[in-house]
């Protein structure tokens, strides 16, 4: 960057005998804009600026930073050298941003002392602020060629002229409907189902690509397919379409070029340019798609100028939906004759690539599902009136490779009809599709079982977080459920960088909240219209707070605060003795949970409580002093009115259910000396189910947190390691490759559930992932420092397990935690990042520190104080206490074949 001579000039002294003395391993890494890596369009007018620090000394931090924005060679913004730690979420305080620029960015940062410095660059381009000249333009195709299911693609095409060479050129492009652009031939960026699912009604995201190197002096060609997709397609169970608008589907483009001699231009959608209908016949999420390749678009027909629909636009900041990786099938079988099975290993979403050689018009039908039937064909009654059947009719000329564009499905299964002869093994190849949010946690542990899970809630998270969070990727469904969210967000913040993905869909919520404050069942509100129901509307409290301890992102929790007060205020003025029981909507109570039901009043009323002292949390982070003992006030005296109805002197909760306890301990509803007791009533509930968990949606994500808050680490563990019916282990050791919906999805005594209502992929029992990461590897978080800030190591053996590693890239850098268990002698590994402190509690008696400081001993841990780097400790621990269901290790079966799905514990 030119600028920078000027500004180190006062530091030259500094800077001239640390660049000597810099030792090499100091360094900025992975900057970042609005948590993304360089991104373009951002509609933001004050981003803000993240980075990582990296060395290898121990204790080591950063001591000042210095933050230096340029845009068209000119310096917007110098924060001088800033004497702070601060690395996470700086927000720009330079000159007003102009409408589609690139600002350069410099961070460099001094170490503890001073004494080293070193800097990273990156870079992020604003978007289009609102200043739009194109015009929205679609083509109303055939009516005659539609179906009740849907309608043939629309082709849109402009080819243009250049002039001069290009220097750079960038597309802006959204649609009512979904897209797909290509600039002369080549596809235009890697995303697929733009522009993702907002309320089309209140907004829609456009997306920003730079196509520079897709354009050429002369003749060019920019081509546009659309989609059903969420906006006309069908949505949810009702096999309604268009619920938000009728045809023609629309586009909205603009692109700018500037060519090396200075010059500018646009071309934006308009008039000018032309349409047809093409090979696309049919598209819709639910439905599949069909192709003829025989059919050309030839772009023949003038296009119609729509009128621009009343939303806001704005800029894309968070992960496009794209292909993330293939699957080769591992087996095929033909249960019925020319009828052909091809098995994926693995319940995943996306779709099936097709490699197909026949003669024209030969109609190869595909279809998808996450089980077989007992004779070997698909098990389809729980996608219910989903067809996911895509159809490809063949050009006949040569091997043809068929992939759909605007459809997705959850399967594990595909079957192929119609193929000329028998498809060899490679005629099939799943291609995995999901928001793109960057992984960032890996856990592993001895146990293959357990593995086996953490790699089902991945799976699971994978396939649901599509444009937004899901319930399940198959059936007539795919919601926004807001319950399955809040459930699962902690786990999910821990397998994957979801900061911009939440904070999107976070957009969603309040776009779905009613003028009276109520939150919904489901963001985007659509299908499921009412207000939200106890622990679904809470979720538009609960996420963001746990956004909140991820990523300590305050502006977030800034702007949904209003939101949350909102909510709170709605079901107080509805429920003035505290008690929820008015406005509880479609009240869904403990979902799914399994031999139990706990009282719906009591559910909403700790929820209402959660809420309430979750407000009051936010308000202290965001200084609104009022708010917060308004607030905390608010949330005691819902404490006490649930104590006064919910519990017994005797600590037993209102039903007796595992529910019931969890909620009231974890929720902080418990009186002091009551909660031992509270404890162990849930210890006995779980004894009466013969050692297993009876909890639905809204208990199991605090089960095991409950149970080791309580010291009943053997417990917890026990019904983690559980593989008997009802337990994560059953499902997997009936072969589950995701979380499934329902603990009795299938049994070995009732064999399927009720296809009514039967995933296999829902990631809400999944949420047991944090209590994993936190607990069992031991990768936790003092909650009243946000972000990473307060790093807490401290693992729990336990379950049988000789090892568990688990890492975890925090907003603050690469956590790890790995131990191992040989006999009474306990290892264990840390890894803490630059700028940060940690404590870690090492299990026994100590025998090597590596030079950590001890802070205290405490309930039979030694507990050291560290700062970055990575640290070795080993100590002798007693022999974990003979309880047999905690010790049960899982051996691998032999057969495969047990349950629905046959048992992989290997797997990938
Ligand atoms: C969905 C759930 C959702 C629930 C509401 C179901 O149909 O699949 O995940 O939370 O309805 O109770």
């Amino acid at each position: 960057m030119e600028k920078r001579a000027a500004w180190l000039v006062p530091l030259l002294v500094l800077v001239s005998c640390s660049r000597e003395s810099t030792p090499p391993d100091w360094a900025v890494e992975d900057l970042r804009v609005e948590h993304l890596e360089a991104p373009l369009g951002l509609d933001e007018p004050a981003p803000r600026f993240t980075w990582k620090l990296a060395s290898e000394a121990r204790g080591e931090k950063q001591s000042a930073y210095r933050i230096l924005v340029s845009g068209s060679g000119e310096t917007v913004w110098d924060s001088g050298d800033v004497s702070s730690s601060d690395t996470t979420l700086v927000p720009y305080e330079g000159k007003p941003l102009e409408a589609r620029a690139r600002y350069q960015v410099e961070v460099e940062a001094w170490n503890r002392d001073g004494s080293a410095s070193a800097s990273a660059e990156s870079f992020w381009e604003t978007g289009m602020l609102g200043d739009w000249s194109a015009r929205w333009i679609g083509f109303p195709t055939v009516e005659s060629d539609r179906t009740p299911e849907s309608a043939p693609s629309p082709y849109l095409r402009r080819s243009f002229t250049l002039e001069a060479p290009v220097k750079s050129a960038r597309l802006y492009a959204t649609a009512l409907g979904l897209y797909e652009a290509h600039l002369n031939g080549t596809r235009v960026g890697e995303g697929i189902f733009m522009p993702g699912w907002t309320d089309y009604r209140r907004r829609i995201e456009y997306q920003t690509y730079d196509v520079s190197p897709l354009l050429r002096q002369g003749e060019n060609v920019l081509e546009v397919v659309l989609g059903d997709g969420w906006y006309a397609g069908t949505i949810g169970w009702e096999r309604k379409r268009h619920h938000y608008g009728p045809y023609p589907l629309g586009f909205l483009a603009e692109l700018h070029v500037e060519h090396e001699n200075g010059e500018r231009g646009v071309i934006a959608t308009d008039d000018a340019w032309k349409a047809s209908e093409g090979p696309i016949r049919a598209s819709d999420f639910l439905m599949g798609e069909t192709y003829d390749a025989r059919l050309d678009p030839t772009g023949a027909f003038p296009v119609s100028v729509l009128s621009p629909p009343e939303v806001a636009l704005v800029g894309q900041h968070s992960p496009l939906v794209e292909r993330i990786e293939e699957i080769p099938a591992v087996n095929r079988t033909e249960p019925s004759p020319g009828v052909y099975v091809f098995d994926f290993g693995q319940n995943l979403v996306g779709f099936a690539r097709l490699r197909v050689e026949a003669e024209a018009g030969t109609r190869v039908e595909i279809r998808f599902a996450e089980i077989l039937a007992p004779d070997g064909s698909l098990y389809t009654a729980n996608l219910r009136t989903a067809r996911s059947t895509d159809a490809y009719i063949t050009k006949g000329r040569g091997p043809e490779v068929f992939e759909p564009h605007f459809t997705f499905h959850g399967f594990r299964y595909a079957e192929i009809r119609g193929y000329p002869g028998e498809p060899a093994l490679d005629a099939l190849t799943a291609v995995v599709v999901r928001s793109a949010t960057p992984e960032a946690g890996v856990f592993e542990t001895s146990s293959p079982l357990l593995d086996r899970l953490q790699r089902n809630i991945v799976w699971s998270q994978r396939g649901n977080f599509l444009s937004v969070p899901t319930d399940c990727p198959q059936r007539d469904e795919r919601l926004g459920w807001m319950g399955d969210a809040q459930i699962f967000a902690r786990t999910a913040c821990f397998n994957s960088d979801v900061a911009s993905f939440f904070t999107k869909w976070l957009q969603d919520v309040r776009d779905a909240q009613s003028d009276e404050g109520a939150f919904s069942d489901v963001a985007p509100r659509i299908v499921v219209t009412t207000d939200g129901s106890p622990g679904w509307g809470d979720a538009g409290v609960i996420v963001p707070w746990t956004l909140y301890g991820c990523y300590g992102d305050e502006r977030l929790l800034a702007r949904h605060y209003d939101a949350m007060r909102s909510w709170v205020e709605y079901i107080r003025s509805a429920n003035p003795d505290l008690i929820r029981k008015n406005k509880l909507n479609n009240n869904y109570g403990d979902w799914v949970a399994i031999g139990s039901e706990t009282s719906k009043e009591l559910l909403a009323t700790a929820f209402f409580a959660h809420d309430a002292d979750l407000l009051a949390r936010a308000a202290r982070v965001l200084e609104r002093q009022e708010d917060a003992s308004s607030y905390q006030t608010l949330f005691e005296r819902i404490r006490a009115a649930f104590i006064a109805t919910f519990i017994d002197e005797e600590g037993r909760v209102l039903g007796d259910t595992q529910t019931g306890y969890v909620l009231a301990l974890r929720f902080d509803l418990v009186p002091e000396e009551l909660r031992e007791k509270a404890v162990s009533h849930l210890v006995r509930a779980i004894e009466e189910k013969g050692g297993h968990l009876s909890t639905g949606f809204l208990g199991v994500k605090d089960l095991l947190p409950a149970l080791g808050e309580g010291g009943r680490f053997d417990v917890a563990y026990r019904l983690l390691m559980n593989e008997t019916f009802p337990s994560w282990g059953y499902e997997i050791r009936n072969g589950a490759t995701t979380i499934w919906e329902r603990w009795d999805g299938w049994t070995e005594e009732k064999g399927f559930q009720d296809p009514g209502m039967n995933s296999f992929n829902h990631y809400a029992f999944g949420s047991v992932g944090e209590w994993m990461y936190e607990n069992v590897a031991g990768i936790d978080f003092d909650e009243s420092a946000p972000a990473n800030e307060g790093i807490v190591i401290r693992p729990r053996p336990g379950g049988g397990l000789t090892k568990a590693r688990a890492s975890y890239d925090s907003i603050r850098g690469r956590i790890e935690s790995d131990w191992n268990l040989e006999g009474t002698r306990f290892e264990l590994t840390v890894r803490i990042p630059v700028n940060t402190d940690a404590v870690v509690y090492v299990p026994g008696a100590v025998e090597d520190a590596d030079g950590a400081t001890v802070l205290r001993e405490e309930e039979g841990f030694t507990v050291f104080a560290v700062g970055s780097g990575r640290y070795r400790f080993s100590s002798r621990v007693s022999p974990e206490p003979e309880r047999s269901a905690s010790r049960r290790r899982v051996a691998k079966r032999e057969a495969v074949g047990v349950g629905p799905h046959g048992t992989d514990l290997e797997g990938s």
